[in-house]
């Protein structure tokens, strides 16, 4: 991770390549006018979802001796509501964030949030302050724009921005379309692909020449995860194609030749069973009746 620190109107910024960036004010000011300049110059006051970011940003300021510290971005606006971090009302608070005894309320209006940056015991502990009093503002600046991921969503972290791809797409920016193993033309037929390559979403079609048939589906899609749709189809001579057909149509009809064969002999033996079971139950006690059995 590199780290340049340089003055720019009078403010240190300090900046990463990637993962947000954290700045801080020369000037003391109260919260409000203290989230103004962040949002003015940067993304918007500090917010922590972690003791891990709390204690980061804090080695990255400069330690005061003692009061004003700075501001960060939690508050409530009256006395009974949960402390709130500003952005999206994210309601996380550390096993250890408050400073001892701390939040007191001491004043009953303490409704904003300071951070302790000195070499004492509380160094990164929090206590709840007035916001009408002046402390240096902690501001964050997001490195994920709208353009970083294009097809996917950008997540931030303290020094690391990722691109959570799409399905369908891959690469570091999202930028490229998950590509399906390449379609070869087949024999006697044309292939058109839309947008011209096979990649995700690509519709492509084929299209035998005359005097062909297809065999299979006309059109192939390439899915999310990289294969096909469907198997290739093929394109064959209606000579050949018939021939198949007669070829499948001799298979059926011998099959159906063999089928009536075998339902036939077993009626037959359906029938036998009747027509014993006829004559015991016409000759009972059945003694040696003569029973004759009929084929049909
Ligand atoms: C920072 O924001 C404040 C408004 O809160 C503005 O007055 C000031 O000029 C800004 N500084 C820079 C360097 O943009
Ligand atoms: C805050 O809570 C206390 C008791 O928990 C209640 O007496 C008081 O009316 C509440 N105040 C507001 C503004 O809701
Ligand atoms: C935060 O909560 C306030 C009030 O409850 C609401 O107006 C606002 O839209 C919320 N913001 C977000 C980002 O959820
Ligand atoms: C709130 O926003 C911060 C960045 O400003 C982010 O790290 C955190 O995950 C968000 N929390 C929730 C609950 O959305
Ligand atoms: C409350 O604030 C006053 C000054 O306004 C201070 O003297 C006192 O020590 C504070 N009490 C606590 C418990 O912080
Ligand atoms: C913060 O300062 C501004 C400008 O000086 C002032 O208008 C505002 O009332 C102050 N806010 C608080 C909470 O004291
Ligand atoms: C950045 O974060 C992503 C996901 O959170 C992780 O996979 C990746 O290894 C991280 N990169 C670095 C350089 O830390
Ligand atoms: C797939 O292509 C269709 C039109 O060809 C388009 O409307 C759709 O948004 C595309 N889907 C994705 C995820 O890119």
């Amino acid at each position: 991770m590199t780290w340049t620190l340089f003055l720019l109107l009078g403010l240190s910024l300090a900046q990463t390549t990637f993962g947000w960036t954290y700045h801080f004010s020369r000037k003391s000011m109260n919260w409000t006018q203290a989230r103004k300049w962040c949002l003015t110059n940067f993304t918007d006051m500090v917010v922590f979802q972690s003791q891990e970011e709390n204690d980061y940003v804090v080695s990255k300021l400069p330690n005061r001796k003692g009061s004003p510290y700075y501001w960060i971005g939690i508050t409530k606006s009256h006395k009974n509501e949960t402390w709130t971090w500003i952005g999206n009302n994210s309601t996380w608070i550390g096993e250890n964030s408050w400073a001892p005894n701390e939040p007191n309320n001491n004043h009953s209006t303490e409704f904003c949030v300071e951070i302790y940056v000195n070499t004492g015991p509380n160094r990164g502990k929090w206590n709840d302050e007035k916001c009408g009093n002046k402390k240096y503002a902690v501001c964050y600046k997001a490195q994920c724009t709208a353009a970083a991921c294009e097809r996917g969503r950008c997540q931030e972290t303290i020094e690391n921005t990722t691109c959570l791809c799409d399905p369908g797409f891959t690469g570091d920016r999202c930028e490229t379309a998950v590509a399906c193993p390449p379609l070869s033309q087949p024999d006697n037929s044309d292939l058109s692909c839309s947008g011209g390559n096979q990649v995700f979403n690509t519709t492509c079609r084929f299209k035998c020449h005359p005097g062909y048939l297809m065999i299979g589906l006309s059109a192939v899609t390439c899915g999310l995860t990289g294969f096909w749709s469907g198997p290739r189809p093929a394109c064959s001579s209606y000579r050949r194609a018939l021939l198949a057909v007669a070829g499948s149509g001799a298979v059926s009809i011998l099959g159906c030749i063999c089928f009536c064969w075998m339902k036939r002999r077993k009626r037959k033996k359906v029938a036998q069973v009747r027509s014993v079971l006829k004559c015991w139950s016409k000759a009972a006690p059945p003694v040696h009746t003569p029973c004759h059995i009929f084929s049909m």
